[in-house]
């Protein structure tokens, strides 16, 4: 029985994106695999950091350090802890943006922040900086839609989003990295549909990846 969380990142509704769309048959196709939470990051509060809330590095504050705190700064350190706690209870993660200037919507990286938690995803000691994700095995799927078309050297240079997920999520343990891109959806010869198109016709290939 699957976890699977399914991230979108993005303010426009599902009808309208070409990244919501495609996730949205692919959630459909994995959906009966097991149970599934679905986390619209831009309608959901999702708190952006603040030094005040770590004791050290990335571990969150207790004691009478969170009882300083005021009461919206408390309870932004219980979501936190909330959304690291949830993200390591599922094994399968679908991740659905657009690339905005580069990278994905920056609602994502405020996510991963509150995600990368000492003592719950990761382990911070003087020595090493570990990912604990490593229990079982869990897969990501990275589902962007970009209004260009970048070739896959050109990758590490342009495509900013996907290389950080990709690193992210390897580096908390996370086994498999699957990436659909929809590309060209602005393009002349390529455009919305011929781009969908060619990411769903990859999903069966994938779902086998992480079944
Ligand atoms: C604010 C903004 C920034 C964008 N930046 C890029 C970019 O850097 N590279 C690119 O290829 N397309 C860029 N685009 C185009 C979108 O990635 C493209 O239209 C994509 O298909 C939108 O996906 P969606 O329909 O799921 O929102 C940008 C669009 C917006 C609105």
């Amino acid at each position: 029985m699957k976890k699977i969380l399914y991230i979108t990142a993005n303010t426009k509704p599902e009808k309208l994106s070409t990244s919501k769309t495609v996730s949205r048959i692919f959630i459909d196709k994995i959906k009966d695999m097991g149970i599934l939470t679905e986390l619209d990051l831009y309608d959901m509060y999702i708190p952006e950091i603040n030094y005040k809330y770590f004791q050290s590095r990335a571990t969150l504050v207790k004691g009478n350090e969170y009882l300083n705190l005021t009461e919206d700064e408390q309870k932004d350190v219980a979501v936190i802890d909330l959304l690291a706690d949830q993200f390591i209870t599922h094994d399968t993660y679908v991740i659905a943006a657009p690339m905005w200037g580069l990278s994905f919507p920056s609602k994502l990286k405020q996510y991963f922040d509150c995600v990368l938690i000492n003592g719950k995803t990761l382990s911070i000691t003087d020595e090493s900086v570990e990912g604990l994700l490593t229990d079982e095995e869990r897969h990501a799927v990275y589902i962007q839609s970009s209004g260009g078309d970048y070739p896959q050297i050109m990758s590490r240079q342009v495509n900013h989003g996907l290389t950080y997920l990709k690193d992210i999520l390897k580096f908390l343990g996370v086994k498999g990295f699957h990436p659909i891109l929809i590309e060209g959806t602005e393009m002349k010869g390529i455009g919305k549909e011929k781009a969908m198109e060619k990411a769903i016709s990859q999903m069966d290939k994938i779902i086998k990846k992480i079944t």
